[in-house]
Protein backbone atom coordinates (compact mmCIF):
# COMPACT_ATOMS: atom_id res chain seq x y z
CA UNK A 1 0.00 0.00 0.00
CA UNK A 2 1.56 3.72 -0.83
CA UNK A 3 2.02 5.93 2.06
CA UNK A 4 -0.72 8.00 3.13
CA UNK A 5 -0.70 11.46 1.59
CA UNK A 6 -3.11 13.90 3.54
CA UNK A 7 -3.37 16.06 0.35
CA UNK A 8 -4.96 13.30 -1.42
CA UNK A 9 -7.93 14.02 1.04
CA UNK A 10 -8.82 17.41 0.27
CA UNK A 11 -12.08 18.78 -0.79
CA UNK A 12 -11.85 19.44 -4.79
CA UNK A 13 -13.51 22.61 -3.46
CA UNK A 14 -10.79 23.71 -1.14
CA UNK A 15 -7.98 22.85 -3.74
CA UNK A 16 -9.53 25.22 -6.20
CA UNK A 17 -8.56 28.35 -3.96
CA UNK A 18 -5.09 29.61 -4.48
CA UNK A 19 -3.77 31.36 -1.33
CA UNK A 20 -4.21 35.09 -1.76
CA UNK A 21 -1.90 37.08 -3.29
CA UNK A 22 -2.34 40.28 -0.81
CA UNK A 23 -1.40 37.43 1.85
CA UNK A 24 1.33 36.12 -0.06
CA UNK A 25 2.78 39.95 -0.94
CA UNK A 26 2.21 41.04 3.28
CA UNK A 27 3.48 37.68 4.25
CA UNK A 28 7.05 38.07 1.80
CA UNK A 29 7.02 41.58 3.42
CA UNK A 30 7.29 40.53 7.31
CA UNK A 31 10.14 37.95 6.51
CA UNK A 32 11.88 40.57 4.99
CA UNK A 33 11.61 42.87 7.30
CA UNK A 34 12.07 40.30 10.13
CA UNK A 35 15.74 39.68 8.75
CA UNK A 36 16.57 43.25 9.36
CA UNK A 37 15.72 44.89 5.78
CA UNK A 38 14.04 48.48 6.15
CA UNK A 39 10.83 47.50 3.99
CA UNK A 40 7.98 49.70 3.28
CA UNK A 41 4.56 47.69 2.99
CA UNK A 42 1.49 49.38 1.34
CA UNK A 43 -0.15 45.76 1.33
CA UNK A 44 -2.31 45.08 4.13
CA UNK A 45 -6.07 46.45 3.62
CA UNK A 46 -6.84 48.00 7.42
CA UNK A 47 -6.76 50.91 9.08
CA UNK A 48 -3.46 51.92 10.56
CA UNK A 49 -5.68 53.56 13.57
CA UNK A 50 -6.52 51.71 16.66
CA UNK A 51 -10.48 51.28 17.28
CA UNK A 52 -11.65 54.38 19.56
CA UNK A 53 -11.50 54.27 23.12
CA UNK A 54 -14.78 54.27 23.57
CA UNK A 55 -15.64 51.35 21.56
CA UNK A 56 -13.18 49.03 23.41
CA UNK A 57 -14.39 50.05 26.71
CA UNK A 58 -17.57 49.39 25.83
CA UNK A 59 -17.02 45.75 24.98
CA UNK A 60 -14.82 45.50 27.48
CA UNK A 61 -17.82 46.58 30.34
CA UNK A 62 -19.78 44.06 28.51
CA UNK A 63 -17.50 40.93 29.02
CA UNK A 64 -17.39 41.97 32.68
CA UNK A 65 -20.88 42.14 32.89
CA UNK A 66 -21.27 38.59 31.15
CA UNK A 67 -21.54 39.09 27.75
CA UNK A 68 -19.50 36.22 27.54
CA UNK A 69 -22.42 33.31 26.62
CA UNK A 70 -23.98 32.53 23.06
CA UNK A 71 -25.34 35.51 21.54
CA UNK A 72 -28.46 35.18 19.67
CA UNK A 73 -27.52 33.96 15.90
CA UNK A 74 -28.91 36.81 14.17
CA UNK A 75 -27.25 38.98 16.68
CA UNK A 76 -28.73 40.98 19.47
CA UNK A 77 -32.04 42.72 19.11
CA UNK A 78 -30.93 46.08 20.11
CA UNK A 79 -27.81 46.03 17.81
CA UNK A 80 -29.92 44.86 14.61
CA UNK A 81 -32.59 47.14 15.76
CA UNK A 82 -29.71 50.48 16.01
CA UNK A 83 -27.84 49.09 12.31
CA UNK A 84 -31.30 49.28 10.86
CA UNK A 85 -32.45 52.84 12.07
CA UNK A 86 -29.37 53.76 10.67
CA UNK A 87 -29.66 52.11 7.50
CA UNK A 88 -33.04 54.24 7.29
CA UNK A 89 -31.75 57.06 8.02
CA UNK A 90 -28.09 57.41 6.11
CA UNK A 91 -28.76 54.91 3.44
CA UNK A 92 -32.45 55.31 2.73
CA UNK A 93 -32.90 51.47 2.67
CA UNK A 94 -36.42 50.71 4.37
CA UNK A 95 -34.99 47.80 6.00
CA UNK A 96 -36.40 46.78 9.72
CA UNK A 97 -34.51 45.08 12.25
CA UNK A 98 -36.12 41.43 11.16
CA UNK A 99 -33.95 41.93 7.76
CA UNK A 100 -30.66 42.54 9.74
CA UNK A 101 -28.20 39.64 10.46
CA UNK A 102 -25.09 40.20 12.09
CA UNK A 103 -22.25 38.34 11.00
CA UNK A 104 -17.80 37.65 11.41
CA UNK A 105 -17.00 40.56 9.65
CA UNK A 106 -18.26 41.48 6.21
CA UNK A 107 -16.68 38.51 4.59
CA UNK A 108 -19.27 35.90 6.64
CA UNK A 109 -22.07 37.94 5.59
CA UNK A 110 -20.74 37.72 1.86
CA UNK A 111 -20.21 34.12 2.17
CA UNK A 112 -23.44 33.65 4.19
CA UNK A 113 -25.55 35.93 1.39
CA UNK A 114 -23.77 33.61 -1.30
CA UNK A 115 -24.76 30.13 0.25
CA UNK A 116 -28.08 31.46 0.98
CA UNK A 117 -29.06 31.91 -2.64
CA UNK A 118 -26.41 30.05 -4.73
CA UNK A 119 -26.86 26.89 -6.46
CA UNK A 120 -24.64 25.09 -8.24
CA UNK A 121 -23.84 26.69 -11.70
CA UNK A 122 -25.52 30.12 -10.77
CA UNK A 123 -23.63 32.90 -12.92
CA UNK A 124 -22.53 35.48 -10.25
CA UNK A 125 -21.53 38.49 -12.11
CA UNK A 126 -18.35 40.21 -10.74
CA UNK A 127 -16.99 43.82 -11.77
CA UNK A 128 -13.60 43.52 -11.92
CA UNK A 129 -10.81 45.06 -10.73
CA UNK A 130 -12.65 43.20 -7.47
CA UNK A 131 -11.57 42.05 -3.78
CA UNK A 132 -9.62 39.33 -4.32
CA UNK A 133 -11.77 37.28 -1.45
CA UNK A 134 -14.92 37.92 -3.68
CA UNK A 135 -13.62 34.68 -6.46
CA UNK A 136 -13.28 32.33 -4.08
CA UNK A 137 -16.15 32.26 -1.90
CA UNK A 138 -18.38 31.98 -5.17
CA UNK A 139 -16.58 29.12 -6.05
CA UNK A 140 -16.71 27.77 -2.54
CA UNK A 141 -20.62 28.14 -2.48
CA UNK A 142 -20.89 26.58 -6.06
CA UNK A 143 -21.20 29.52 -7.93
CA UNK A 144 -19.21 30.42 -11.37
CA UNK A 145 -18.16 33.59 -11.65
CA UNK A 146 -18.69 35.77 -14.62
CA UNK A 147 -15.96 38.65 -15.31
CA UNK A 148 -16.66 42.15 -16.95
CA UNK A 149 -13.65 44.32 -16.99
CA UNK A 150 -13.29 47.45 -16.67
CA UNK A 151 -10.07 49.61 -16.69
CA UNK A 152 -8.63 52.79 -16.18
CA UNK A 153 -10.29 54.75 -18.81
CA UNK A 154 -14.10 54.04 -17.45
CA UNK A 155 -12.54 54.82 -14.19
CA UNK A 156 -13.09 51.09 -13.26
CA UNK A 157 -16.74 50.70 -14.06
CA UNK A 158 -17.76 48.76 -17.11
CA UNK A 159 -20.61 50.25 -19.41
CA UNK A 160 -24.35 49.01 -19.43
CA UNK A 161 -23.92 47.10 -22.17
CA UNK A 162 -20.83 45.00 -20.95
CA UNK A 163 -22.96 44.16 -17.92
CA UNK A 164 -25.89 43.08 -19.64
CA UNK A 165 -23.73 41.05 -22.34
CA UNK A 166 -21.94 38.87 -19.27
CA UNK A 167 -25.67 38.06 -18.30
CA UNK A 168 -27.77 34.84 -19.09
CA UNK A 169 -31.08 32.45 -17.56
CA UNK A 170 -28.13 31.49 -15.07
CA UNK A 171 -27.05 34.96 -13.42
CA UNK A 172 -27.89 34.96 -10.34
CA UNK A 173 -25.95 37.40 -8.55
CA UNK A 174 -24.39 41.07 -9.26
CA UNK A 175 -21.37 41.33 -6.73
CA UNK A 176 -21.74 45.38 -6.33
CA UNK A 177 -18.76 46.88 -4.41
CA UNK A 178 -19.37 50.72 -4.35
CA UNK A 179 -16.61 52.02 -3.62
CA UNK A 180 -14.42 49.59 -4.28
CA UNK A 181 -11.57 47.65 -3.26
CA UNK A 182 -9.06 47.93 -4.99
CA UNK A 183 -9.99 50.88 -7.64
CA UNK A 184 -11.92 53.26 -5.14
CA UNK A 185 -14.30 53.50 -7.61
CA UNK A 186 -17.89 54.74 -6.82
CA UNK A 187 -20.98 54.14 -8.69
CA UNK A 188 -22.86 57.42 -8.88
CA UNK A 189 -26.97 57.46 -8.12
CA UNK A 190 -27.36 57.45 -11.94
CA UNK A 191 -25.02 54.34 -12.14
CA UNK A 192 -26.85 53.00 -10.14
CA UNK A 193 -30.43 53.22 -11.70
CA UNK A 194 -29.27 52.65 -14.74
CA UNK A 195 -28.22 48.88 -13.33
CA UNK A 196 -31.25 48.36 -11.51
CA UNK A 197 -33.22 48.72 -14.45
CA UNK A 198 -31.27 45.92 -15.92
CA UNK A 199 -31.52 43.59 -13.04
CA UNK A 200 -35.47 43.98 -12.66
CA UNK A 201 -35.57 43.31 -16.42
CA UNK A 202 -34.38 40.13 -14.94
CA UNK A 203 -36.59 37.18 -13.29
CA UNK A 204 -34.28 36.30 -10.65
CA UNK A 205 -31.17 38.46 -10.46
CA UNK A 206 -30.18 39.84 -7.23
CA UNK A 207 -27.58 42.39 -6.09
CA UNK A 208 -25.15 41.47 -3.13
CA UNK A 209 -23.56 45.30 -2.55
CA UNK A 210 -20.81 45.33 -0.16
CA UNK A 211 -20.30 48.85 0.55
CA UNK A 212 -17.56 48.15 3.44
CA UNK A 213 -15.94 51.25 2.58
CA UNK A 214 -18.88 53.58 2.58
CA UNK A 215 -17.90 55.91 5.69
CA UNK A 216 -14.35 56.47 3.94
CA UNK A 217 -15.72 58.63 0.52
CA UNK A 218 -13.63 62.18 0.18
CA UNK A 219 -16.47 63.62 -2.92
CA UNK A 220 -19.95 62.84 -2.03
CA UNK A 221 -21.82 60.28 0.40
CA UNK A 222 -21.75 56.90 -1.68
CA UNK A 223 -25.38 55.83 -2.49
CA UNK A 224 -26.84 52.54 -1.55
CA UNK A 225 -28.90 50.46 -4.24
CA UNK A 226 -30.79 49.02 -1.89
CA UNK A 227 -32.66 52.96 -1.76
CA UNK A 228 -33.60 52.75 -5.24
CA UNK A 229 -37.03 52.72 -6.29
CA UNK A 230 -37.85 48.36 -6.24
CA UNK A 231 -34.56 47.54 -5.59
CA UNK A 232 -34.82 46.30 -1.52
CA UNK A 233 -36.11 43.27 -2.61
CA UNK A 234 -33.73 42.64 -5.03
CA UNK A 235 -30.59 43.44 -3.30
CA UNK A 236 -28.61 42.14 -0.18
CA UNK A 237 -26.48 44.79 1.33
CA UNK A 238 -23.84 44.20 3.16
CA UNK A 239 -21.43 46.20 5.64
CA UNK A 240 -19.84 46.12 8.91
CA UNK A 241 -17.92 47.62 11.65
CA UNK A 242 -13.66 47.02 10.55
CA UNK A 243 -12.95 50.16 8.34
CA UNK A 244 -14.90 53.16 9.17
CA UNK A 245 -14.40 52.50 13.06
CA UNK A 246 -11.12 50.60 13.07
CA UNK A 247 -12.19 47.58 13.92
CA UNK A 248 -11.12 44.58 11.95
CA UNK A 249 -9.81 42.24 14.85
CA UNK A 250 -13.26 42.45 16.15
CA UNK A 251 -14.93 40.48 13.37
CA UNK A 252 -18.02 42.41 13.50
CA UNK A 253 -20.24 42.44 10.08
CA UNK A 254 -23.76 42.00 8.88
CA UNK A 255 -26.28 41.91 6.05
CA UNK A 256 -29.45 43.38 5.41
CA UNK A 257 -32.28 42.42 3.40
CA UNK A 258 -35.95 41.76 2.93
CA UNK A 259 -37.17 39.32 5.31
CA UNK A 260 -37.17 35.79 3.04
CA UNK A 261 -33.73 36.68 2.17
CA UNK A 262 -32.51 37.34 5.90
CA UNK A 263 -34.33 34.07 7.10
CA UNK A 264 -32.01 32.39 4.42
CA UNK A 265 -28.84 33.92 5.68
CA UNK A 266 -29.73 33.28 9.22
CA UNK A 267 -29.91 29.77 8.58
CA UNK A 268 -26.41 29.90 6.88
CA UNK A 269 -24.81 31.75 9.68
CA UNK A 270 -26.21 29.54 12.46
CA UNK A 271 -25.43 26.29 10.70
CA UNK A 272 -21.62 27.23 10.33
CA UNK A 273 -21.12 29.51 13.41
CA UNK A 274 -23.82 30.31 15.64
CA UNK A 275 -24.08 33.83 16.44
CA UNK A 276 -21.22 36.36 16.25
CA UNK A 277 -18.70 37.27 19.59
CA UNK A 278 -21.01 38.52 22.34
CA UNK A 279 -18.99 41.19 23.55
CA UNK A 280 -17.33 42.39 20.27
CA UNK A 281 -21.47 43.04 19.38
CA UNK A 282 -21.22 45.48 22.44
CA UNK A 283 -18.67 46.97 21.03
CA UNK A 284 -20.45 47.72 18.07
CA UNK A 285 -23.13 48.64 19.62
CA UNK A 286 -20.99 51.63 21.24
CA UNK A 287 -19.87 52.47 17.57
CA UNK A 288 -22.89 52.68 15.66
CA UNK A 289 -24.95 54.53 18.85
CA UNK A 290 -21.68 56.88 19.91
CA UNK A 291 -20.54 59.85 18.45
CA UNK A 292 -19.19 60.00 14.72
CA UNK A 293 -16.08 61.81 15.69
CA UNK A 294 -13.52 59.46 15.46
CA UNK A 295 -15.50 58.13 12.11
CA UNK A 296 -14.74 61.31 10.51
CA UNK A 297 -11.66 62.43 11.84
CA UNK A 298 -10.09 59.14 10.02
CA UNK A 299 -11.77 59.80 7.27
CA UNK A 300 -10.33 63.74 6.90
CA UNK A 301 -6.76 61.51 7.45
CA UNK A 302 -7.08 59.17 5.06
CA UNK A 303 -8.23 62.26 2.97
CA UNK A 304 -5.22 64.02 3.28
CA UNK A 305 -3.55 60.83 2.50
CA UNK A 306 -5.09 60.61 -0.50
CA UNK A 307 -4.15 63.89 -1.99
CA UNK A 308 -0.79 63.00 -1.02
CA UNK A 309 -0.08 59.91 -2.70
CA UNK A 310 -1.72 60.67 -5.71
CA UNK A 311 -0.17 63.72 -6.31
CA UNK A 312 3.39 62.04 -6.04
CA UNK A 313 2.03 59.55 -8.06
CA UNK A 314 1.28 61.85 -10.64
CA UNK A 315 4.76 62.99 -10.81
CA UNK A 316 6.21 59.51 -11.90
CA UNK A 317 6.56 58.83 -15.95
CA UNK A 318 5.15 55.27 -17.05
CA UNK A 319 2.56 55.21 -14.19
CA UNK A 320 -0.84 56.63 -14.62
CA UNK A 321 -3.53 56.91 -11.48
CA UNK A 322 -7.09 57.73 -11.38
CA UNK A 323 -7.72 59.88 -8.21
CA UNK A 324 -10.03 57.23 -5.92
CA UNK A 325 -13.17 59.31 -4.33
CA UNK A 326 -13.76 56.81 -1.70
CA UNK A 327 -11.31 53.92 0.36
CA UNK A 328 -7.82 53.59 1.40
CA UNK A 329 -6.71 52.14 -1.90
CA UNK A 330 -5.31 53.78 -5.53
CA UNK A 331 -4.78 51.46 -8.24
CA UNK A 332 -2.01 53.31 -10.55
CA UNK A 333 -1.48 51.42 -14.28
CA UNK A 334 1.75 50.89 -14.48
CA UNK A 335 1.09 49.37 -17.49
CA UNK A 336 4.03 51.90 -18.99
CA UNK A 337 6.74 50.18 -17.48
CA UNK A 338 6.33 46.46 -18.50
CA UNK A 339 7.97 45.01 -21.75
CA UNK A 340 11.08 46.57 -19.97
CA UNK A 341 14.31 45.75 -18.17
CA UNK A 342 16.66 46.90 -15.45
CA UNK A 343 19.91 45.91 -15.83
CA UNK A 344 19.81 41.73 -17.21
CA UNK A 345 16.24 42.03 -15.16
CA UNK A 346 13.01 42.30 -18.02
CA UNK A 347 9.57 43.05 -16.25
CA UNK A 348 6.50 41.90 -17.91
CA UNK A 349 3.87 41.42 -15.70
CA UNK A 350 2.32 43.36 -12.55
CA UNK A 351 3.15 40.25 -10.46
CA UNK A 352 6.72 40.33 -11.96
CA UNK A 353 6.76 43.83 -11.53
CA UNK A 354 5.90 43.86 -7.72
CA UNK A 355 8.07 41.21 -6.96
CA UNK A 356 11.40 43.28 -8.31
CA UNK A 357 10.16 46.34 -6.46
CA UNK A 358 10.16 44.21 -3.25
CA UNK A 359 13.43 42.34 -3.77
CA UNK A 360 15.29 45.45 -5.53
CA UNK A 361 13.50 48.38 -3.87
CA UNK A 362 11.59 47.12 -0.45
CA UNK A 363 8.54 48.21 -1.37
CA UNK A 364 5.45 45.60 -1.08
CA UNK A 365 2.68 46.33 -3.30
CA UNK A 366 -0.20 44.01 -4.25
CA UNK A 367 0.42 42.61 -8.29
CA UNK A 368 -3.58 44.31 -10.41
CA UNK A 369 -3.69 40.80 -11.43
CA UNK A 370 -4.61 39.49 -7.76
CA UNK A 371 -7.94 41.77 -8.46
CA UNK A 372 -8.01 40.65 -12.00
CA UNK A 373 -6.85 43.93 -12.98
CA UNK A 374 -3.52 43.07 -14.57
CA UNK A 375 -1.13 46.14 -15.56
CA UNK A 376 -2.15 47.73 -12.37
CA UNK A 377 -0.80 47.71 -8.90
CA UNK A 378 -2.65 48.07 -5.72
CA UNK A 379 -1.42 50.29 -3.09
CA UNK A 380 -2.80 50.45 0.48
CA UNK A 381 -2.85 54.45 2.23
CA UNK A 382 -4.02 53.02 5.31
CA UNK A 383 -0.25 54.33 6.48
CA UNK A 384 1.59 57.91 7.75
CA UNK A 385 2.65 60.61 5.36
CA UNK A 386 6.49 59.12 6.38
CA UNK A 387 5.65 55.85 4.68
CA UNK A 388 3.33 57.09 2.19
CA UNK A 389 6.13 59.37 0.98
CA UNK A 390 9.18 56.51 1.14
CA UNK A 391 7.36 54.32 -0.49
CA UNK A 392 6.71 56.32 -3.56
CA UNK A 393 10.14 57.75 -3.61
CA UNK A 394 10.83 54.19 -3.90
CA UNK A 395 8.63 53.18 -6.79
CA UNK A 396 9.79 56.36 -8.86
CA UNK A 397 13.71 55.64 -8.30
CA UNK A 398 12.30 51.56 -9.59
CA UNK A 399 10.29 53.42 -12.42
CA UNK A 400 13.53 55.26 -13.26
CA UNK A 401 15.32 52.45 -13.78
CA UNK A 402 13.37 50.73 -16.06
CA UNK A 403 14.37 51.50 -19.92
C1 LIG B 1 -14.35 44.90 -0.38
C2 LIG B 1 -14.24 44.27 0.96
N1 LIG B 1 -15.32 43.66 1.48
C3 LIG B 1 -15.29 43.06 2.67
C4 LIG B 1 -14.13 43.04 3.42
C5 LIG B 1 -14.11 42.29 4.73
O1 LIG B 1 -14.43 43.06 5.82
P1 LIG B 1 -14.55 42.39 7.26
O2 LIG B 1 -13.30 42.72 7.99
O3 LIG B 1 -15.73 43.07 7.88
O4 LIG B 1 -14.76 40.95 7.10
C6 LIG B 1 -12.97 43.66 2.93
C7 LIG B 1 -11.72 43.62 3.69
O5 LIG B 1 -10.64 43.91 3.22
C8 LIG B 1 -13.05 44.29 1.67
O6 LIG B 1 -11.98 44.91 1.15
Amino acid sequence: MKPFDPANALSARTSAIEEAAIIAMAQKAREMKAQGVDVVSLTIGEPDFDTPEAIRQAASDAMNAGFTHYAPIAGYPELRSAIAERLNQDNAIPVDMAGVILSNGAKQALTNACFATLDAGDEVIMIAPFWAAYEGIVKMAGGVPVIVSAGAGTGFKPTLDQVAGAMSDRTKLIMLNSPSNPSGAVWSAEELQALAGLVQSHPRCLVLSDEIYEDIWFEERPTSIASLPGMFERTITVNGFSKAYAMTGWRVGYSASCEPLAKAISKVQGTFTAGGNAFAQQGALAAITGPRDDVDAMRASYHHRRDLIVSLLSDIPGIKVVSPPATFYVFPDISGLLGKSAGNTRIETDVEFCHWLLHEYHLAAVPGSAFGGPGCIRLSFAAGDDDIKKAIARLAEAASALA
